[in-house]
């Protein structure tokens, strides 16, 4: 195994919050909190300011909370980050999505409250994030950004995702948009027997599998109703 190998299968670098703040706590949201409206509307504004535009809506916003209820087929969730008692951030992760491949998992959506970025709280999010896809049985985890030479954020966030992080992406660096890729550890003893792993071992059986066939199905539905502005 080469040092590149090794050193992308280490587990995530957690970073320690400033003395005089509380620790991070991540959650997966649930309908519980997606029936508060003021949560919701929290969480809205919160992302819309990390991005700086109107990147969610309050619909999506309740839909992707209540995504996370314990079932069997949950697929993707939002992972909340709080500290004392505050919303400061959030992640999705999904154990399948289609342009992603077999046996990976992804994550996106990170979002932290600019009053608390620098803190740690985007580190917690990914490591939650990576944990939940390595329990399901991912041995992958996939995401995306958009990158432009020179833009501090963008600057920023390529040092970290392809630093520290061990996401590989595209071995140059023009601006663009930025598919990456890690390898996640194998964890025998983190089976999420509640968290969907059929929907990881779907994706490992590859297109002919009836499972994914059905989940191809409900996108291609979804995004049909989409496109028509049904959904
Ligand atoms: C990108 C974002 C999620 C980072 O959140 P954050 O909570 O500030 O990040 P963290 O404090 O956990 O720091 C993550 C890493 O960024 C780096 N970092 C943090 N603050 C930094 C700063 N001021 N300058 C340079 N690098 C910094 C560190 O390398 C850190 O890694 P470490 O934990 O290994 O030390 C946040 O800035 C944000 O919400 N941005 C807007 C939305 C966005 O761009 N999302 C990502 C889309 S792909």
């Amino acid at each position: 195994m080469s040092d590149n190998e090794r050193a992308a299968i280490l587990p995530t670098p957690t970073r320690l919050p400033p003395p005089d703040r509380p620790p991070v706590t991540v959650s997966i949201g649930t309908s519980e909190l997606a029936r508060s409206s003021v949560f919701v509307s929290e969480l809205v504004s919160m992302v819309n300011r990390a991005y700086g535009k109107g990147r969610i809506g309050e619909e999506e916003a309740r839909h992707r909370l209540r995504a996370g209820d314990e079932r069997p087929h949950r697929n993707r969730v939002l992972h909340i980050a709080m500290r004392d008692g505050q919303l400061v951030g959030c992640c999705s992760s999904s154990l399948f999505v289609p342009w992603c491949g077999p046996g990976c998992g992804h994550w996106g959506l990170l979002a932290v409250d600019p009053a608390a970025q620098g803190s740690g709280v985007a580190a917690a999010l990914v490591h939650a994030a990576e944990l939940r896809l390595r329990s399901a049985g991912c041995s992958t985890a996939g995401m995306e950004f958009s990158y432009h030479v020179g833009d501090p954020l963008s600057e920023r966030l390529l040092a970290w995702y392809e630093g520290p992080l061990h996401y590989v992406g595209p071995s140059h660096q023009r601006s663009g948009f930025r598919i990456c890729r890690k390898r996640l550890p194998a964890r025998d003893d983190a089976k999420d027997t509640k968290g969907g792993g059929w929907l990881v071992a779907a994706g490992r059986l590859g297109a002919s599998s009836a499972a994914q066939i059905v989940l191809f199905v409900r996108w291609f539905v979804a995004i049909w109703l989409f496109m028509f502005g049904v959904y």
